[in-house]
């Protein structure tokens, strides 16, 4: 807690960096090279994320911006007042403020597995709303979501934006909407923003942006790895790759070695072939159908959606009924 922020708390459960190290070690040994995208997330990834929000080519974020700024009042009316509202991956915390103009929660739950970027985003935030009961909680979220032990009580509403759930394979997206019913509870709700299939080109663009921010974001990984893991990724010997998979609705996002080359991590040894690509992360897009008829599979109902006019993007709010 500090002076400018009085309720403000952090709560810490930071994932070991031995968690890195065994997922990196694992996923190159595979055949097929393949790292899991929580791993963008240090300082310098963090930041190049909320530059890439930022960049003309990459619309979700300014469709989603818009439709939870036209339809926050609706919104804050069916989650209701005295809510705890919880967001995994919250990153900068800007999106919940389009909420909080509307909506009076009793706590707000950012849960983010960057914590230095969680600590500042979070007194920002506190900072402009010094009523708002924050409890920070740096964590993994794709392993536990637990909330801190003195959260109060009141409606539980996950707040999901910006298709974080694409970026699941959709058997884990059901793995994770079956605990985020548990974790709401009977009668909590979802609000969840999933970007939705469209033109190739349009996505391609989004995940390829002229300048080169992704790129920059995607190739922090391996620097990331030569920092912390000892490794020694040769960074102009990889190039980012982003293309749309269209059979299986889904962006590709992979480090691509330039040559033949072996590299070093944590004192083992890897053999990259020229055009060898290392994946490090999928963006399932749905459309409004298949993602409801997958938040049923977990049990949610789906109560409203919205969407912009040309269809690029929906949020729907979800309720985990009573039985
Ligand atoms: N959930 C976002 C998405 O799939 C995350 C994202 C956007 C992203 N651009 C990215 C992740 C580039 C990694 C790289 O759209």
């Amino acid at each position: 807690m500090s002076a400018a922020c009085p309720k403000l708390r952090f709560h810490d459960y930071q994932p070991e960096l031995a968690s890195f190290r065994s997922a990196v070690l694992q996923g190159l040994a595979r055949d097929n090279k393949w790292i899991p995208p929580k791993f963008f997330y240090d300082q310098r990834g963090s930041l190049l994320f909320e530059a890439i929000l930022e960049q003309p080519e990459y619309y979700l974020p300014k469709v989603e911006r818009q439709l939870l700024q036209t339809h926050a009042a609706e919104m804050a009316e069916l989650i209701g007042p005295g809510s705890v509202l919880i967001e995994p991956g919250s990153g900068n915390c800007e999106k919940v403020r389009l909420l909080l103009a509307a909506l009076s929660p009793a706590a707000y739950v950012p849960m983010d597995i960057s914590g230095d970027f969680l600590f500042t985003s979070a007194h920002e935030l506190g900072t402009d709303f010094p009523r708002l009961p924050i409890y920070a909680t740096c964590l993994d979220f794709t392993h536990t979501m637990n909330l801190p032990g003195n959260v109060p009580d009141g409606r539980r509403v996950l707040f999901f934006p910006g298709s974080s759930l694409g970026n699941f394979e959709p058997v884990e997206a059901q793995h994770f909407l079956l605990r985020a019913g548990r974790l709401v509870g009977a009668g909590g709700g979802l609000l969840i923003g999933m970007d939705r299939k469209k033109d190739k080109r349009v996505l391609e663009a989004a995940y390829n942006d002229r300048a080169g921010i992704t790129a920059d974001f995607n190739l922090n990984l391996l620097a990331r790895i030569n920092q912390q893991l000892d490794g020694d990724f040769d960074l102009d010997a990889f190039a980012h790759y982003a293309c749309y998979n269209e059979l299986l609705g889904r962006i590709e996002m992979h480090l691509t070695s330039l040559k033949l080359q072996l590299v070093e991590v944590a004192g083992q040894s890897f053999q990259f072939l020229a055009g060898e690509r290392i994946h490090t992360e999928n963006s399932y897009k749905y459309d409004p159908a298949e993602f409801v008829a997958l938040a049923q599979t977990a049990g949610f109902r789906n109560c409203r959606f919205w969407t912009d006019e040309t269809g690029q993007f929906g949020i729907y709010y979800l309720v985990f009924p009573h039985d």
